[in-house]
């Protein structure tokens, strides 16, 4: 498997060394050539208008490796699925699963390259996994958030679809990153943006959130 991915990488090295000369390891270099068009990997400053928003297809990525799981971005990029039910997130007009598909040793260095670009506005290690009656409360009736965000629940999905889908969120998003999130929306999205409720809710609160959408199947 190892080897493999470095045969990947030092093919994929090769191809691009006439234009990417600061080539240094396989994820980067793939990252440049198949998915930088669609993705920012360099910070919120790129991305401070709805033009430059409009410039990328893909969400913004220069967080990736605070907010994503390992696992499940390793898997995901092999086989993505649609996490974002409207078509303005989409490659085509009903987002049936567009997004393109890396092999396996392409997704596991495009992996190690993305867990490289964290946030230093999360704080590892704080949130764990826990559905509470309050944050139940506060996500379901409290705030609006079940009308934007899809859940799954005994096999039913129900929610709004103008936000991503939190199906399965507790294996795919790091819960400090969504605890980081729900305090500052605007240091991670400036321009494609939800609501930002951190006036409307306490620390505690959004803590608590947080705990409850990491145990999301
Ligand atoms: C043609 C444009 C395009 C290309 C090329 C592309 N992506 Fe994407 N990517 C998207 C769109 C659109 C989404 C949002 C899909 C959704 O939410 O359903 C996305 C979503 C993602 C996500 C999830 C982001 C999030 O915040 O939920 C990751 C990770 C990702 N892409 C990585 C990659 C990698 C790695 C490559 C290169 C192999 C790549 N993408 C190539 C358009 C693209
Ligand atoms: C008016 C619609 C709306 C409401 C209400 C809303 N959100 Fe969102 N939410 C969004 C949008 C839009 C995004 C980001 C879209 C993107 O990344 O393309 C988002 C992103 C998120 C994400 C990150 C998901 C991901 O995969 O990137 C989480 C977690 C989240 N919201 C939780 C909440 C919680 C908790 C509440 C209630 C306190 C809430 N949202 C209320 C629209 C909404």
């Amino acid at each position: 498997m190892k080897l493999l991915a470095v045969t990947v990488s030092l093919g994929a090295a090769l191809l691009v060394t006439m234009t990417a000369p600061s080539y240094a390891g396989g994820g980067d270099a793939i990252f440049k050539k198949n998915c930088a068009s669609c993705h920012y990997t360099d910070g919120p400053a790129k991305e401070k208008t709805i033009a430059d928003q409009l410039a990328k297809k893909g969400p913004e990525l220069f967080y990736a490796g605070s907010k994503f799981q390992k696992g499940w971005l390793a898997a995901w990029l092999q086989d993505p699925k649609p996490i974002r039910p409207m078509k303005y997130n989409s490659l085509t007009e009903k987002n049936a699963g567009d997004h393109p598909k890396s092999s396996a040793g392409d997704a596991a260095a495009l992996t190690d390259y993305l867990m490289g670009l964290t946030s230093a506005k999360v704080a590892a290690g704080k949130i764990k996994a826990k559905s509470t009656p309050q944050a139940r409360n506060i996500f379901a009736k409290k705030m609006p958030c079940s009308g934007c965000h899809q859940t799954e629940s005994k096999g039913d999905v129900s929610g709004g679809l103008s936000g991503p889908s939190l199906v399965g969120a507790g294996k795919r998003l790091n819960p400090d990153w969504v605890y980081a999130y729900l305090t500052d929306v605007k240091s991670f999205k400036p321009v494609r943006d939800m609501p930002d409720f951190s006036k409307a809710m306490s620390p505690k609160d959004m803590e608590g959130l947080a705990a409850y959408i990491a145990t999301f199947e």
